[in-house]
């Protein structure tokens, strides 16, 4: 392997960056003033849906995960289940390996390949705009792609925590899609199924936004979409910095303590037919960023529930009627992965550009 590990350019990591001190941030992160987060300018009082998970009977829930899907493609879960004490240990032992030497973590340097490992960039075009953030990506299922060995060894407990940290948000997911499954009119496994049942995918990128000079010219996370299926996301409790596409506006996220915030990716999406994606008809995937800050770090871990990989997802059948015909070729999630990870986040272009032409 090259020296740059088959990036095209040196790596250069965030948080050595900001660890320099430097009072003005590198070109390669300013983006164009139309990216840039104007935090005061368009901050909308509006806010994702909030669901109690422990409050209502399933129909219930279905009804208001279903909802926020369409309106939204957002919304927070509380008392989902998950104990609180895994949560946090979970963010605290991740915090605390980008807090370990740089020596150490180069041990874990990605590639473009796969991208497991200790990563700062997204997408291979030269000469890119960057953005303010480094991350650790790792596989979870299916188990012959889970592999240990590529984890951080420390902290000590990482592997574990992270073991059953996962295995717990998995098992969310499974309670969630069959919601999101009744919410649709389907028998609570159709989604799950056409996503191959036991057979799915999932990964976990955790985030680390560095402190930033200048966040007013910069984001930690450009505007994108999720590729894979369905996210569930755990922010750092104290520092705010994701924001959601409402209409024209970017919606902040307020964190909830100990909640986990869920959203519908493009896999999700490309299982309706012909609905206009504004209509409140389908489970969209929205568009989101993350604001970076000069007073503090923020550290966030996404798990990525994806389709099993090689399947060509098409349109539910039975949501198929002759005047709204299938809307995205099938493609599978490997084929669909592939063409996101040479060109990094770049809003919805992607899954729009599936369409056929009609
Ligand atoms: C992601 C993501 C948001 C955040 O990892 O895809 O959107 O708050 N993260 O870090
Ligand atoms: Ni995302």
């Amino acid at each position: 392997m090259d020296s740059n590990h088959g990036w095209p350019e040196p790596i250069i990591r965030v948080q050595s960056l900001s660890e320099s001190g430097t009072e003005t941030i590198p070109t390669r992160y300013i983006k164009p003033p139309s990216d840039r987060p104007s935090i005061a300018a368009n901050s909308s009082p509006l806010s994702i849906p909030v669901i109690d998970m422990s409050a209502m009977s399933r129909e219930e829930m279905a009804s208001a995960m279903s909802a926020a899907c369409r309106e939204w493609g957002f919304f927070q879960v509380v008392n989902h289940g998950v104990r609180p004490e895994l949560v946090r240990h979970a963010r605290e032992i991740w915090r605390r390996f980008f807090h370990l030497p740089m020596e150490e973590k180069q041990r874990y340097a990605n590639s473009p390949t796969t991208y497991e490992g200790y990563g700062s960039r997204l997408g291979v075009e030269k000469g890119a705009c960057l953005d303010w953030g480094d991350y650790y990506f790792l596989h979870v299922l299916p188990s012959s792609l889970k592999n240990r060995e590529k984890w951080p060894a420390l902290p000590p407990d990482l592997r574990d925590i992270t073991d059953e940290y996962t295995r717990e948000l998995l098992n969310l997911c499974g309670r969630v899609m069959e919601a999101m499954s009744i919410g649709l009119g389907l028998d609570p496994t159709r989604l799950q199924e056409s996503f191959g049942g036991a057979e799915v995918g999932a990964c976990l990128r955790v985030n680390y936004y560095p402190k930033c000079p200048q966040p007013e010219l910069t984001l930690g996370l450009s505007s994108h979409s999720d590729p894979g299926g369905m996210t569930v996301l755990l922010v750092d409790d104290r520092v705010r910095g994701l924001q959601v596409r409402k209409g024209s506006d970017w919606v902040t996220v307020e964190p909830i303590r100990d909640a986990f915030i869920l959203n519908v990716g493009d896999q999700i999406q490309s299982l309706f037919p012909c609905f206009q994606v504004l209509s409140n008809a389908i489970y969209k995937s929205v568009e989101h960023r993350v604001m970076v800050n000069a007073a503090n770090e923020r550290l966030s871990m996404a798990l990525f529930y994806n389709p099993k990989a090689d399947l060509p997802l098409s349109p539910i059948q039975e949501l198929i009627t002759p005047d709204r015909p299938a809307l995205y070729k099938p493609m599978s999630f490997n084929e669909y992965r592939l063409y996101i990870r040479q060109r990094g986040p770049r809003g919805k272009s992607q899954v729009e550009s599936l369409k056929t032409s009609q």
